[in-house]
């Protein structure tokens, strides 16, 4: 049976089929919901049951310090005794947990067992370096299986992971190690993308000449070009899994549910990139039933979340949640269209995939392509499709239902964030669907969309996204700034103790909540998240460049493009040369996804009295609309 789309509240709705209703692993939404906001603290007790405890908890929630919450106080676990060690006493020890093919074609697949015996021995390895509890460690690595022994590796022997994607360059790594306070970093030497190797190793060598806290740096061999490795300093990953002593026993550590798991830097609105903190105990109970309710995860699942590792949707979608469900999870390391774009199709096809989890740009991005290339495959694996990054555009969101799903396959459109920790807003496979809309809030939240002044606005109207009520595997605080933390997220509706999202919204009548977009200077490029204030940092970096402002405007593939805005040292004369310089300056200190789509050079920028340059009179202008309130403005 298919999903038969009817006309309902002036929007499209597409009923679940039945069959996806009579199986679901979640069978019923307003009850349990309404249930689980009555009693936060019982059905979020009830998930972490699902869990293995050391020792469980004495409180599940802890709220004497807001905005500074506790979750599972005084319970002792460890995510990664959830994601492999309690498997292997079970018939899943055999079962595989990753399935991984390289670009150019490579395939590695690895059992629970397998994985256990991976990260055990880079474990020991990591313990010899001397890496203890309450370390960061910084990895930058391609998506390659190694990327997720190093994570499991530190939050195995409690020492908590920084992963930086492998996108970025020299100025982005460099600043995020030094933030960390790394001494040991875990890189490659290479990755391919679309047929060309990243040269991973340089970038890295380059960012530790800035940053010289590094101590340790282990290179796994990907590519296998020759690469520049300081003695002492560079060790290979192959020769140091092969002591012996990274086979003995490694037992996982006891750790307190609230201590570090990882940070991950985000992009915010003002200054350098903050790292988000995430905790063992909530965001394990957080990521784990999320993933099993949303995506209603069965043990001969195939799963295969098509982000990176190096962001949060693949910490917590490729790596955490699913391990911790023993699902088997697929993980390609390159470009979805090479060396056609029948590469995803054809890996669906060949590996049996039944659940496909991407981005709105991803699937623009295919749909370009025309369905001639899926239809060349039998994809009739999958049964749910998932969306998570920007807004879907319905046209997307339809072509993704009919030509990917067959019409078959509801799509889950979730909608959280890096700090959030996994999906605030999302459907379940029973939930009608309206493309376009995130649908309703997961269980334990309340959502609700406001004015400037925390009135909720009418149906309908476009308002800000807040969040209500504390959530297991919300941020705890930015690493090194607590103030930064309470600023950003907590501040401006402080007397209600709700957190701000930073995104504007509408809910309509039927209670379905709208994501319009970022309202702060955050721009989310093809998903990817980046803030102005890195992109002017970068700009300015360069000998030419006096002042740059950047800001994102609307792009029909990757959701959100850059524009900036510079102005030359005096005495300086722009031409198309000096353009391209300066995006690929960009390019080559952030990465190539904060590459400007165009540049121009201005003699003034908008600023106000205080000197602070408005971004949005600059977009505004740009988008022909009205400049709005003026009074601000110097001059
Ligand atoms: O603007 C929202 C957008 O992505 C932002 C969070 O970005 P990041 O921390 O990089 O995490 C992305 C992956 C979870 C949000 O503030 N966003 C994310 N998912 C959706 C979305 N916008 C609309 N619909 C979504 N499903």
């Amino acid at each position: 049976m298919t999903n038969k789309p009817k006309n309902g509240n002036g929007s499209e709705i597409f009923e679940p089929a039945a069959e996806i209703v009579k199986n679901a692993n979640v069978q019923e939404y307003e009850k349990l919901y309404k249930k689980s906001i009555e009693d936060r603290e019982g059905f979020w007790a009830e998930q972490a049951e699902n869990l293995d405890w050391f020792k469980k908890w004495d409180k599940v929630l802890d709220d004497s310090n807001k905005p500074f919450y506790k979750w599972f106080v005084n319970g002792k676990i460890n995510i990664v005794y959830n994601a492999i060690d309690r498997h292997l006493k079970t018939w899943r020890k055999n079962k595989l947990a990753i399935i991984w093919e390289g670009e150019p074609g490579d395939v590695r697949t690895y059992s629970y067992h397998a994985l256990d015996r991976e990260v055990t021995r880079f474990a020991n390895v990591l313990k010899s370096m001397g890496t203890k509890k309450g370390d960061i460690v910084t990895i930058y690595m391609p998506q390659i299986p190694e990327l997720v022994f190093a994570m499991l590796a530190c939050a195995k022997i409690g020492a908590a992971h920084s992963v930086v994607y492998g996108g970025f360059s020299v100025e982005a790594l460099a600043e995020r190690i030094e933030d960390a306070n790394s001494k040991v970093l875990i890189t490659a030497d290479g990755g391919y993308r679309r047929g060309k190797i990243i040269d991973l190793k340089n970038i890295a060598n380059e960012a530790m000449k800035r940053s010289p806290t590094i101590e340790v740096c282990i290179t796994v061999k990907r590519t296998g070009h020759e690469v520049f490795m300081e003695n002492d300093r560079d060790f290979w990953y192959h020769d140091l899994i092969s002591i012996p002593f990274a086979n003995n026993k490694c037992e996982t550590e006891i750790m307190d549910a609230e201590d570090m798991l990882f940070i991950l830097y985000t992009s915010g609105t003002t200054g350098r990139p903050k790292g988000v903190l995430h905790t063992h105990g909530g965001y394990a109970v957080y990521t784990a039933t999320t993933h099993k309710m949303v995506f209603d995860i069965k043990d001969d699942d195939r799963w295969w979340c098509a982000a990176d590792p190096g962001w949060i949707t693949g910490h917590s979608y490729i790596v955490y949640g699913p391990l911790i469900n023993g699902s088997t999870i697929m993980m390609y390391e390159g470009a979805p269209n090479h060396p056609y774009p029948n590469r995803w199709w054809q890996m669906i096809e060949k590996y049996g995939v039944t659940i496909l989890y991407t981005s709105p740009t991803a699937i623009r991005g295919l749909m370009r392509f025309g369905e001639a290339w899926i239809n060349r495959h039998d994809i009739s694996s999958l049964r749910l499709l998932g969306s998570v990054g920007e807004p879907i555009n319905p046209e997307a969101w339809k072509w993704y239902f009919k030509e990917v799903g067959k019409e078959k396959c509801p799509i889950m459109d979730t909608w959280w964030q890096t700090e959030s920790g996994g999906f605030m807003i999302t459907p379940l496979p029973i939930t009608p669907l309206k493309p376009g809309s995130a649908t309703k809030p997961f269980f334990g939240n309340e959502v609700a969309v406001v004015n400037n002044k925390g009135e909720e606005v009418k149906v309908g109207e476009e308002g800000k996204l807040v969040i209500k009520s504390p959530w297991p595997g919300m941020a705890r605080t930015i690493y090194k700034a607590p103030d930064r933390f309470v600023e950003t997220y907590w501040k401006e509706f402080e007397k209600q103790g709700w957190y701000k999202a930073g995104d504007s919204a509408r809910i309509d009548k039927d209670g379905y909540v709208w994501i319009i977009g970022r309202i702060d200077d955050v721009i989310k490029v093809s998903g990817y998240r980046l803030g102005s204030a890195e992109i002017e940092s970068a700009l300015v970096s360069h000998d030419s460049v006096s002042e740059a402002a950047a800001i994102g405007l609307p792009h029909e593939l990757k959701g959100n493009a850059i524009h900036a805005f510079v102005i030359l040292k005096a005495g300086l004369k722009h031409n198309k040369e000096l353009e391209k310089e300066l995006k690929e300056h960009v390019k080559n200190e952030i990465g190539a996804i904060a590459k400007p789509e165009a540049i121009n050079f201005v003699e003034t920028l908008p600023k106000t009295r205080s000197g602070k340059i408005m971004r949005r009179v600059l977009k505004a202008q740009a988008l022909g609309q009205d400049v709005g309130d003026l009074s601000t403005l110097d001059d």
